[in-house]
């Protein structure tokens, strides 16, 4: 018996034009965590809530790997993240979530996301979000998708932009700190059909659909 058919999931796989996304294999994970050690922003800024890019540089590999095991860890169908590789030219760099609690119910998703320093500014964000948005949207029949970024992030919020999102909130964070302030953001169903303009490709849902929606 493989993975994939103990956990359907793992048979997961999004193309887009330019990427691959799919749950990592252990060598995957392991390059996934290389990118992050090289840094994966500007030191000046802290793009994520959990700060957990401050870490010391050694510990940085090991809590990309633990954080997905402990993802993987905590699944239960309607209420899971899938943290997809974004692999592009067979290399993998960097990693787009999806994410979704009491989905059967609540029809809604979120998402999160980082790229190795390289890949940034040449449209693989939005490329990225596009896939799993067609996932969540198309392939589960969302109704709503949210993501968060900090007002200090302008790639994110361009790419939450660039796909028709509207502010959804402040949040007063503490950031290293000092306040920093969380702009929250919202996609409707009948905005993303507006803002599409991306062909992808779902493999392997069907056999983990229901499994992704849970019970009502
Ligand atoms: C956020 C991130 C995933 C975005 O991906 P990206 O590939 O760099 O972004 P894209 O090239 O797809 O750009 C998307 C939009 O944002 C704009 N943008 C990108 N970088 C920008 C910058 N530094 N300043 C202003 N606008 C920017 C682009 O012009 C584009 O807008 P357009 O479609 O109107 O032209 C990536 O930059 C990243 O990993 N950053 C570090 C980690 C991080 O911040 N993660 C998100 C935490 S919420």
């Amino acid at each position: 018996m493989a993975l994939v058919d103990v956990l359907p999931v793992f048979g997961l796989r999004l193309t887009t034009p330019r990427l691959m996304l799919a749950l990592p294999d252990a060598d995957q994970l392991a390059a996934l965590a290389a990118l992050a050690a090289e840094g994966i922003h500007d030191p000046s800024v802290q793009p994520f809530g959990a700060e957990w890019t401050d870490r010391p540089a050694e510990q940085i590999p090991a809590s990309v790997v633990q954080h997905a095991w402990m993802a993987w860890s905590k699944w239960q169908p309607g209420t899971w993240e899938l943290g997809f590789v974004v692999v592009h030219d067979g290399m993998v760099i960097g990693t787009q979530a999806i994410s979704a609690s009491k989905f059967a119910i609540r029809r809604e998703f979120g998402t999160g996301s980082w790229l190795g320093r390289a890949y940034q500014g040449r449209g693989f964000g939005a490329e990225m979000r596009a896939a799993v948005l067609a996932f969540g949207f198309d392939g589960l029949a969302a109704q709503y998708a949210t993501t968060s970024a900090y007002l200090d992030n302008p790639a994110s919020q361009g790419v939450s932009r660039r796909l028709g999102y509207e502010p959804n909130g402040v949040q007063r964070d503490a950031i290293r700190g000092t306040v920093q302030h969380l702009q929250h953001m919202r996609l409707t169903r009948e905005r993303w059909e507006q803002h599409r303009t991306l062909d992808v490709t779902i493999e392997g849902l069907d056999a983990c659909r229901e499994w992704l929606i849970g019970a009502a």
